[in-house]
């Protein structure tokens, strides 16, 4: 039903007649890091991910190792580089370990290459074959914001573990998962006046439409302040919110991001549950830190949302937040960064039949990160 409400609403705002870039879902995301190992398992051992593929010099590859990590429908991979120089190194270097490519499952890779290039997207790989006795997966990519690139996966031909060049993974120690479905949606910041130059870029290249848009009096606090779009691809499994900083008193949290990652980047990775309260009691007991929400909150939110079908006590605990919108309400929560830089982090998301963002603690959300900023001295 939520889906049904979903391409409703999104019909009102894509009119257009063709998806010329029909997107199956996100394939997976590909992290640089420095240390993949032992990322790899902290995203066990924290997060319930399953190991599922491995490339690295037993397999052939030389210059770097890749971990493939699952859960259900979200596929992680962990890259370091084994050489000295080269660009992970450099990537690495410059923004921490970081989101490099968030790869969207296609049914032809080269038809999405073309359509998007074509549009005026710069290259980041031309469609390229790669086979093993499994099949094969083409492959091709374009650059998005900052050094972000998206990479088009089309393995309708293939029936491997994951894709050519990965051998299967397995671990003895395996944490079970919790509860972690699908990637709901994933942000990106970007520059001073930036925002617009994306969500046409995404609008032009890729064929989204904007769904929402929220501005500095949306988004702010006595201090700090941003501007958000959300762009959605035509069948909505694909929403990229983008955000930019906005003028306040104080250093944005998205101005932090920038400076520490040096340019614009994937900001967080909102990750779906069907039992919030379940998954969430999961991570904190294996120590996933989440941001502190004032307990003052609870006492005023049933107001704002109204009925809910699950007792406040247990969310007031966890510091779940609540937020309503015209289709119902949803559950939602976020991790302190899950780097040394204060970049990225993930959002838990529980959706009863909204399908907005949580507009409604954006405010009590940015005081929680102003804390944090406080204490870095970086507000
Ligand atoms: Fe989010």
């Amino acid at each position: 039903m939520a889906t049904d409400t979903s391409s409703m609403k999104l019909e009102k705002v894509a009119p257009s007649a063709e998806d010329f870039l029909p997107l199956l879902g996100t394939d997976y995301v590909e992290l640089y890091v420095g240390n993949a190992k032992q990322a790899a398992h902290y995203y066990q051992s924290a997060w319930g991910f399953q190991p599922l593929a491995y490339a690295g010099l037993e397999t052939g590859m030389k210059d770097r190792v890749s971990y493939v990590l699952q859960q259900d429908k979200i596929r992680l991979i962990l890259t370091s580089p084994l050489e000295s120089g080269g660009d992970i190194n450099r990537h690495i270097d410059a923004h921490g370990d970081g989101v490099k490519a968030v790869a969207l499952w296609v049914d032809d890779a080269t038809k999405s290459y073309q359509e998007t290039v074509s549009r005026g997207a710069e290259s980041y790989m031309e469609p390229k074959t790669i086979k093993d006795e499994d099949g094969e997966v083409v492959l091709s990519g374009i650059h998005t914001y900052g050094e972000t690139v998206h990479i088009f996966v089309e393995r309708k031909n293939y029936h491997g573990v994951f894709m050519p060049g990965y051998q299967e993974w397995k671990t003895d120690y395996n944490p079970e998962p919790v509860g972690l479905k699908y990637i709901d949606h994933m942000v990106g910041n970007v520059g001073w006046n930036e925002m617009n130059k994306w969500c046409e870029f995404y609008a032009k290249v890729m064929g989204f439409a904007q769904l929402i848009s929220f501005d500095d009096n949306d988004i702010s606090t006595e201090y700090t302040a941003l501007m958000s779009k959300v762009m959605s691809n035509g069948n909505g499994r694909i929403k990229f919110p983008i955000n930019e900083p906005a003028e306040g008193r104080k250093k944005s949290q998205i101005e932090e991001y920038i400076d520490f990652y040096n340019g614009a980047g994937v900001q967080h990775i909102a990750v779906a549950t069907d039992n919030i309260i379940e998954t969430v009691t999961q991570l904190k007991a294996r120590g996933v830190e989440f941001l502190y929400v004032p307990e003052n909150y609870y006492d005023t939110v049933l107001d704002r949302v109204g009925e809910i079908d699950e007792d406040l006590e247990p969310l007031k605990e966890l510091g779940i937040l609540i937020d309503r919108d015209d289709e119902g309400y949803l559950l939602q929560l976020f991790t302190k960064p899950v780097l040394d830089r204060p970049t990225m982090f993930f959002e838990i998301i529980q959706r009863k039949g909204a399908q907005s963002f949580g507009k409604g603690n954006f405010k009590a959300l940015f005081e929680a990160i102003e804390r944090e900023q406080e204490m870095r001295g970086t507000l």
